[in-house]
Order: C-alpha cells, then sequence, then structure tokens
C-alpha cells in the first residue's frame, strides 16, 4: 500500500519549520516569513509586537464557539457587492454576551493579548471560501495599539506589507495628515487602504493555522497593511495553504 500524502499542507510546513527549529537548537516554530530587505531595527521590533500561538483553542473550543455563532451568522448573507471595500465575500457581527464556556476563552484572550484592557464588543468576521480581506490598516479612530484574532474553521496566510511612513500617517497625535480614503465611506472609517507595493519592500508572510491567536500590535499594527491572501494565492514559503470558510474572532483595544 502507498499513502502519498498523508500530511494535509499545514502539516508538511509545520514539520518543516519544526525540522529547521531544531536545527536550529530553537524550540520556536516558525510561523513568519520574512521578505525582501528588512532593517534589522525593523525586523527586531516587529518580532516584538506580531506574535503567533498555535493551538490556543482546542477542537472541542473552536466547535462551541463555532456552534454559538453559527445560528446567527447563517442568517445573514455574504457580501460580495462593493469591490472597493477592504473585505470582500464575508459577513460580520458583533457580540457582547458569551455562553460561559465561550467567555471563558475570550478571558485568556483578554488577559494574553490585553493585560486586562479589551473592548467589550467582540468582532466574528465570516469569510466565505471566495472571500479576501484585502490590504488596509484599521482606523486608529476605533481601534487601539492592539489586535487580536482567533482563526476558526481553516488555515490562512495573512501578508503584512511595510506602508510607506512618509506618505501615509494615522496616529491621532495632531500633526499628522488624513490618509487618502478609499471604498465606501463606512468601510473607510474603519479600515484604510493606503498603499503598499511589494516593490522595493520589505513584508512579512504569516501562517495562521486553524485554532491559533494571532496578536498584531505597535508597528505591526499601524506601520504595515494586513491581508489575507485569496484561495488562489494562499501560499507560505511556496507550500499552498488550501483556505476554505474563515471564521475570526478579532478583539481589539480602546484607541
Ligand atoms: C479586519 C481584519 C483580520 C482577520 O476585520 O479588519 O483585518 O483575522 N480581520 O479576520
Ligand atoms: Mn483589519
Amino acid at each position: 500500500m502507498i499513502i502519498l500524502n498523508r500530511c494535509s499542507p499545514i502539516r508538511q510546513i509545520l514539520r518543516r519549520c519544526h525540522r529547521q527549529a531544531v536545527e536550529n537548537s530553537s524550540n520556536k516554530i516558525n510561523l513568519i516569513a520574512y521578505l525582501g530587505k528588512w532593517p534589522e531595527l525593523e525586523q527586531q521590533e516587529f518580532r516584538n509586537h506580531m506574535r503567533i500561538i498555535t493551538d490556543f483553542i482546542s477542537d472541542p473550543e473552536e466547535q462551541q464557539l463555532h456552534e454559538e455563532i453559527e445560528p446567527y451568522m447563517s442568517r445573514l448573507r455574504y457580501e460580495f457587492d462593493h469591490w472597493d471595500d477592504a473585505i470582500h465575500g464575508f459577513r460580520e457581527t458583533e457580540r457582547k454576551k458569551w455562553f460561559p464556556k465561550n467567555r471563558e476563552i475570550l478571558e485568556r484572550v483578554r488577559q494574553v493579548a490585553f493585560d486586562g484592557a479589551v473592548m467589550p464588543y467582540v468582532h466574528i468576521l465570516d469569510l466565505a471560501p471566495d472571500g479576501v480581506i484585502k490590504p488596509h490598516v484599521d482606523s486608529t479612530r476605533y481601534c487601539g495599539n492592539t489586535i487580536s484574532g482567533i482563526s476558526l474553521l481553516s488555515d490562512s496566510v495573512m501578508r503584512l506589507v511595510r506602508t510607506d511612513a512618509q506618505r501615509y500617517h494615522q496616529q491621532s497625535t495632531g500633526s499628522a495628515t488624513e490618509p487618502e480614503l478609499k471604498g465606501s465611506e463606512a468601510d473607510a472609517a474603519y479600515r484604510h487602504q493606503p498603499e503598499a507595493s511589494l516593490e522595493n519592500n520589505f513584508y512579512a508572510d504569516l501562517l495562521l493555522p486553524r485554532r491559533s491567536l494571532y496578536i498584531m500590535s505597535h508597528t505591526a499594527r499601524y506601520n504595515f497593511t494586513h491581508e489575507i491572501l485569496a484561495k488562489e494565492r494562499s501560499e507560505f514559503q511556496g507550500t499552498p495553504v488550501p483556505k476554505t470558510r474563515r471564521i475570526s474572532i478579532i478583539c481589539r483595544n480602546e484607541p
């Protein structure tokens, strides 16, 4: 009997990364690929402010979160209408009250990612298999220095591309200029889409395994766009990462 490819692509990547990690005699599995020419200081700073915790929730916990969300979510329609918007092929909601078991999970997020200070409304984003989150930066008007997300149902690849700091300022310090807003007004209010080209630039690809938690803060949150690669382009270091329907549970802190 010949069994080819017994491992899912994500397992293969994790294995390869694990092997590399062992070879490097470091116990950290590498889920972040640094691409382009990174200035050393920028990379150091980025490493401190972009974390991925694998297996943050267990299989039963994933199921239990999904079960709470699904009855409401399945009644909404995926939005594919506004191509200008930062997110395409999605439905979303906000939730404040959770079943006790799920509240426990969110409490863990609060402790690990926010040192206790998180906004009470949790954002739930359901991305269709054909859905895509295009490069954007969350508005500083509605969100503080940290964004965290638990990924349910699918692995995915998130790309963070350095924005042009000279041309894009979004800090609410008063001295900054407002970035050019694209997309519908409502969308632009929450998500800005500054230019961030890959050419002559540096960026990072993040492998976000199903059931992981990412924590994006400070420089990673302000100076880089973030996006979820469409299923046709979903690969990590050359290995395809199949993306199906993905639900993310996103917590943010106060601006
Ligand atoms: C957003 C966003 C990321 C995710 O909703 O602004 O970037 O993990 N979501 O779904
Ligand atoms: Mn965002």
